[in-house]
């Protein structure tokens, strides 16, 4: 084909182009193709057009100029009409805005700066650790071996990479005492973790398969039991916003403490023969052989630790009834507690 052919050919597909377009996309593009500085079709023409010998410059210059302007008319009509299809198109000024609704902090996370800030008070240190975690953490440096049938009071969810998701946050005092061996860390330390854990447990109104742990711990010398309940008490009224709590320990059985109790709440509706207790917490005495597997002498430093978990903490101060309540999406039960 010569240049005469190719610029009748470009200027009857071109304007077809442009009078096709319906939106400010497909004009840029078509902008792009026909006018296009870089390579655009009449860039190309007007290459080709200049290696013309003299003579015929004279015949097709005239032509050039008239497809290239009419391009051009084309692109400034497309525009003209895309702004004005804009202009006329049905805006109700009258409409009602929706309201802008602010967020707020989620009931779990306002009870976990609470208690976060009771400790960092007290001198603790906020830590966390992973998620996924390593069996040695979650079980084998809290004195539950392999074949220790305590393992199957957590169900586990067990990834095919033979790691698993920790079913307590004292994964962090498994990895803090590794942390001591390898000498990275020495007692005496007081450290408070607030962070997800996960069971494999049928969901009803008081278990989720994701809840939120608070574990505390302290390593340090002449540490007792009368420590553990004097902390145990402080968090709690501040977690409750309570000036002071009824609180009473039972003997409880955790491999990695000793003694171990579980500890229950009073709840403030009924006084005397009516009171109710709600079992909150598990805690206890570091276990010596945790401290020695740590590479820590027990006889010279002694530790407390506990555990607990938010959302019950957070069902007793607030007189929540679903646990359900804080994983789901209806938003209609977390806007309460702004
Ligand atoms: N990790 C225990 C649990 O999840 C709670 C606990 C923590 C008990 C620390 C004793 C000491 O059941």
């Amino acid at each position: 084909m010569g240049l005469r052919e190719d610029l009748e050919a470009a200027k009857a597909t071109g304007l077809g182009e442009l009078a096709a377009v319906a939106d400010a996309a497909s004009l840029e593009a078509a902008r792009v193709a026909w006018l296009g500085a870089r390579s655009g079709r009449m860039k190309e023409l007007k290459e080709a057009f200049s290696a013309l010998p003299g003579d015929q410059k004279r015949e097709f210059g005239r032509v050039l100029n008239e497809v290239d302007a009419a391009l051009k008319e084309a692109f400034k009509s497309a525009q003209e009409r895309l702004a004005g299809a804009v202009q006329d198109a049905p805006i109700d000024l009258t409409m009602p805005v929706p309201a802008h609704r602010p967020g707020s902090i989620h009931p779990i996370s306002q009870v976990a700066a609470d208690i976060e800030r009771v400790f960092t008070s007290m001198g603790y240190e906020v830590i966390d650790g992973p998620h996924v975690e390593e069996d040695e953490f979650n079980f084998g440096r809290l004195n539950i071996p392999a074949d220790h049938p305590a393992r199957d009071a957590q169900d586990t969810f067990w990834l095919s990479t033979g790691k698993l998701l920790r079913t307590h946050t004292s994964s962090v005092q498994g990895r803090t005492y590794a942390g001591v061996g390898s000498g990275a860390l020495t007692p005496p330390f007081r450290r408070v973790v607030v962070g997800k854990v996960f069971r494999y447990e049928a969901v009803d109104a008081t278990h989720d398969n994701t809840f939120t742990q608070v574990e505390g711990f302290v390593v340090d010398k002449g540490i007792t039991v009368a420590h553990l309940v004097g902390t145990i008490k402080t968090m709690l009224a501040a977690a409750l916003k309570r000036d002071d709590v009824d609180i009473r320990l039972r003997p409880h059985f955790f491999p990695f403490v000793e003694p171990g109790f579980e500890v229950d709440v009073r709840l403030l509706h009924g006084e005397g023969r009516l009171a109710k207790w709600m079992e909150l917490l598990g805690c206890g005495m570091i276990h010596p052989r945790v401290l020695t597997m740590g590479g820590i002498d027990p006889e010279q430093w002694q530790g407390f630790a506990f555990g607990l978990g938010l959302e019950r903490l957070t069902m007793v101060r607030h007189q929540i009834g679903d646990i359900r309540l804080f994983n789901g999406a209806d938003l209609r039960g977390l806007r309460q507690f702004t």
